[in-house]
């Protein structure tokens, strides 16, 4: 404050205790000001014209689009030779880990079948082609109780988990479940 002005004092007083009245310094005031214009057109952008894209949806966006890539990049299914996937450690360990993380709780740790079928037997309900396998777990059977998984597993990971199925055919776990469907001799 200039030397020239003097604080001014409000005529009220309480108690013995008085005020100062004085004008709001001027940085004070403009800061206020840029304030009320940066608020303004952050409303328009985020709320009114709803241009704005917080980071969670930027997240999101990106997140959907690498997803559409993955499933763009991914080999079509034709392409895929699951015999020889089927005989991959690597593949397989990435499948083991797909089916412990999604499957086990319905088929078992050995894939023995609880709930759902046995997966290790030569008898398949909806078909034994890997084809036929890999159209079942995308779309489900949702009156029995068998979960479509498109859309929540990536296609890759689907093939993986196909390729560990298959790769169990015939190791007869205990307490299997009594084979169900129809028999299917797979073509060596
Ligand atoms: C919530 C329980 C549940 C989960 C989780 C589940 N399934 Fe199933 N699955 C079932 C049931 C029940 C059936 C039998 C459907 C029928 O009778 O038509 C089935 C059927 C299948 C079949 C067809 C079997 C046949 O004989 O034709 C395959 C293959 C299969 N599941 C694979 C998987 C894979 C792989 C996963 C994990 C990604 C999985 N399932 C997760 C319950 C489940």
């Amino acid at each position: 404050m200039a030397d020239h002005e003097k604080d001014q004092v409000r005529q009220t007083k309480y108690d013995g205790i008085e005020e100062y009245d004085n004008q709001l310094p001027t940085w004070w005031k403009i800061t206020f000001y840029i304030t009320l214009v940066f608020g303004f057109f952050y409303w328009m952008f985020y709320y009114t014209f709803d241009q704005g894209r917080s980071q969670k949806e930027l997240l999101e966006k990106a997140q959907a689009s690498y997803q559409e890539k993955v499933e763009r990049l991914a080999p079509k299914i034709d392409q895929v030779d699951f015999a020889a996937l089927s005989q991959d450690a690597v593949i397989l360990t990435q499948g083991h880990e797909v089916f412990e993380s999604y499957c086990k709780s319905c088929h078992g740790d050995h894939a023995q079948g609880l709930i759902g079928p046995n997966l290790t037997d030569e008898y398949w309900i909806h078909g034994g082609e890997p084809r036929e396998i890999v159209e079942i777990i995308e779309k489900g059977v949702i009156e029995k109780g068998m979960t479509p998984w498109k859309g929540v597993l990536s296609s890759t990971d689907i093939y993986h988990v196909v390729a560990y199925v298959l790769s169990l055919e015939g190791s007869e776990p205990s307490n299997a479940k009594a084979p169900q469907g129809e028999k299917y001799i797979r073509k060596p």
